[in-house]
């Protein structure tokens, strides 16, 4: 490793239309205290028929950068981790580029359902500390509205839309912020129990993929529940041995915002006091790949975070995947 990395600034957006549990009500045989207790959600944001992807992404990467003191013409990599991209191709991230103004640089997507943001934070960290580049921008954005079955209450109630951007920077020798160590996982045996079926080669679009809501999200939720948890402890207890530290020296745990229950039993897990668990899920529910860095974003700006802070962020979801990243900020 030829430099450090380090998250210089975070930045985040969320649509103006709030959907409520009650809202939902009206919708699909549920009621707000089925959402709230299985869930923790109160409320999500849902993007206007207008907004694509990278329309959030966008405002997110610019009020980041406004965060830091970088320039747009210093950014040197876009990476956006999402799974409800404009078009499968070209990328997402290609949009933000054009939007941003930014040329003559790299921009490409990452496919890893909700760790999408950690997945290209550990790319990023890569091309940061072997000094292929210095500034390069992660986004995490979803618009899951526009891909769930507003008619199964199985998953319709559980998602929402949003965007959260960091400038992943080279570090300078004495930078109190950087990124301490990160972990990607796969296992690809689990594929079906979180996935899109058809738009794809496996299952192209007809007229019978439309008839069988088959371009919606599917899930079974409670199997992805179950491993949830375990996958999650599993890569944060790596990544925090491997650099001697322990559960109880984090200044602050970000979990992925999939569910309370989750939450709570993976920071139950780590014996961590629920006040360093960093939880928005019942306002904005899980905007997947956006979750974290939203999180991040409002915490900062609400005080809580502050420069120096240890923080680990751990996600899992579609694939399936996980992962962690520790960082001091
Ligand atoms: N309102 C009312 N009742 C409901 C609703 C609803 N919205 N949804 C389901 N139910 C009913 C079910 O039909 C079932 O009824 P039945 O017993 O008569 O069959 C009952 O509630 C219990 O259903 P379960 O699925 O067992 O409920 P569970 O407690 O497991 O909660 C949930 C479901 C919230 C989906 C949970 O399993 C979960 O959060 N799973 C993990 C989801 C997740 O984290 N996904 C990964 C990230 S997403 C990504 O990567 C894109």
């Amino acid at each position: 490793m030829k430099y450090k990395a380090k998250y210089s600034a975070f930045g985040s957006y969320v649509p103006d239309k709030v959907l409520s549990n009650f809202d939902l009500e009206k919708i699909v045989d549920t009621n707000d205290e089925w959402i709230k207790s299985r869930t923790g959600m109160s409320e999500r944001r849902i993007a206007s028929d207008e907004q694509a992807a990278s329309d959030l992404a966008t405002i997110a990467a610019q009020r980041c950068i406004e965060n830091s003191d970088i320039k747009y013409k210093d950014i040197d990599l876009i990476i956006c981790g999402t799974i409800s991209p404009d078009h499968a191709f070209p990328s997402t991230a290609c949009f933000v580029q054009k939007n941003l103004g930014l040329k003559g640089i790299p921009a490409f997507d990452i496919s890893a359902g909700c760790p999408g943001f950690i997945y290209a934070s550990d790319i990023a960290r890569q091309f940061v500390e072997n000094g292929t580049k210095k500034n390069v921008l992660v986004i995490g954005v979803e618009i899951l509205s526009k891909i769930v079955n507003w008619e199964d209450r199985n998953t319709c109630v559980l998602f929402g839309d949003g965007a959260g951007a960091a400038i992943i920077s080279r570090a300078q020798s004495n930078d109190i912020s950087q990124i301490i160590d990160s972990e990607i996982l796969a296992d690809g045996n689990y594929t079906e129990l979180l996935e899109q079926p058809a738009g794809g080669s496996r299952m192209p679009a007809s007229e019978d993929t439309l008839k069988e809501n088959l371009h919606t999200v599917h899930m079974q939720g409670n199997r992805v529940f179950k491993l949830a948890v375990k996958s999650m402890y599993s890569t944060s207890e790596t990544v925090l041995k491997r650099n001697n530290m322990e559960f109880n020296d984090l200044d602050w745990l970000v979990p992925h915002q999939a569910n309370m229950r989750i939450i709570e039993s993976l920071g139950n897990k780590m014996k961590i006091n629920n006040e360093k668990v960093i939880v928005n899920i019942e306002k904005y529910a899980n905007t997947s790949s956006a979750t974290i860095p939203i999180a991040i974003d409002e915490a900062i700006r609400n005080g809580k975070i502050h420069r120096g802070d240890v923080i680990h962020m751990v996600s899992f979801g579609a694939g399936l995947t996980w992962g962690s990243v520790l960082f001091r900020y």
